[in-house]
């Protein structure tokens, strides 16, 4: 069954590594996440932003993570990316989410903190993990972008402050990494998130995880980064399988054909990231 991504955390802050989220927008990608992270005996994350759940519905979504979920001896959570309003987050639940992430960031400290705690107090009734953010994660993520010299780093007192405020159970601090592909290296504080780890003891969230440098990813983790997410790249991965299939055969009609190596090929993008991320082994 789905689980509950809190106790998946948890064990991963305390053990320094990282569960891998991963964006997924198909059945193919979804299975693909699932059999990655079989092979690898790792504990892993399916997620979907409000855009995805539009797309597909939160039901469909659900159900296939559900089965893909009963099939396996790893544990799975299903976990809904940067929402940033009640009603989906409702929805979302109802259909069977085990995690939710209210997105505030964007507004001012109290609002993002009224927000929170309103998800968190549905939420904590009924065993569904939350996730809030403090600070700006640049780039484009769905529908939130934000602008470079918007992207504000969170403050590790106000980190604090935050989870006393709301009693969030994981917490995703802006700490310079940014949605989407970087122009060069990304600019990460990673004395930041040793003052924040320092000052908070739950489990911290590396947003735009594609592109970060292996090297950099596991310092992150050292320090207490306990969940990584994961979408562009593997958007990327399977676009890219798929265009292949068409330049070398444009006559395809089976999306069969052009499913099957985009598949594979996120299969291995994906075990890469669960590598990286120390996850392996850890189901
Ligand atoms: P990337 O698109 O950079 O992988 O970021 C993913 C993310 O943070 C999803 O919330
Ligand atoms: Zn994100
Ligand atoms: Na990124």
């Amino acid at each position: 069954p789905l689980v509950s991504s809190a106790p998946l955390l948890r064990a991963a802050r305390a053990q320094g590594y990282a569960v891998t989220a991963f964006n997924v927008h198909t059945l193919e990608m979804l299975q693909a996440v699932v059999e990655a992270a079989t092979e690898l005996d790792a504990p892993v994350i399916l997620q979907s932003t409000t855009g995805t759940v539009q797309h597909l519905g939160p039901e469909f979504i659900a159900a296939a993570a559900r089965v893909a979920a009963d099939q396996t001896h790893v544990p799975v959570a299903l976990h809904l990316d940067h929402c940033t309003n009640f009603a989906t987050v409702v929805k979302c639940i109802r259909a069977g989410y085990t995690s939710i992430m209210i997105d505030a960031s964007m507004k001012p400290y109290e609002a993002n903190v009224a927000d929170t705690r309103r998800v968190v107090e549905l939420a904590n009734a009924i065993g569904v993990n939350v996730e809030a953010e403090l600070g700006k994660v640049g780039g484009v993520e769905d529908d939130i972008s934000v602008a470079d010299h918007d992207a504000a780093l969170a403050d590790p007192d106000e980190c604090a402050r935050f989870v006393m405020d709301t009693g969030v159970p994981t917490l995703a601090p802006a700490i310079g990494t940014a949605h989407g592909i970087y122009k060069g290296e990304p600019n990460i504080d990673f004395d930041r998130i040793a003052r924040i780890a320092a000052l908070v003891d739950v489990p911290l969230v590396l947003h735009g995880g594609s592109g970060i440098p292996e090297a950099q990813v596991r310092r992150a983790i050292s320090l207490g980064m306990a969940k990584m997410n994961v979408a562009t790249e593997l958007r990327i991965v399977f676009t890219d399988a798929i265009k292949q299939v068409f330049a070398c055969t444009p006559n395809v009609d089976d999306p069969r054909h052009y499913l099957k190596p985009a598949k594979d090929a996120l299969r291995e993008a994906v075990k890469e990231k669960i590598r990286m991320c120390g996850a392996a082994g850890r189901a």
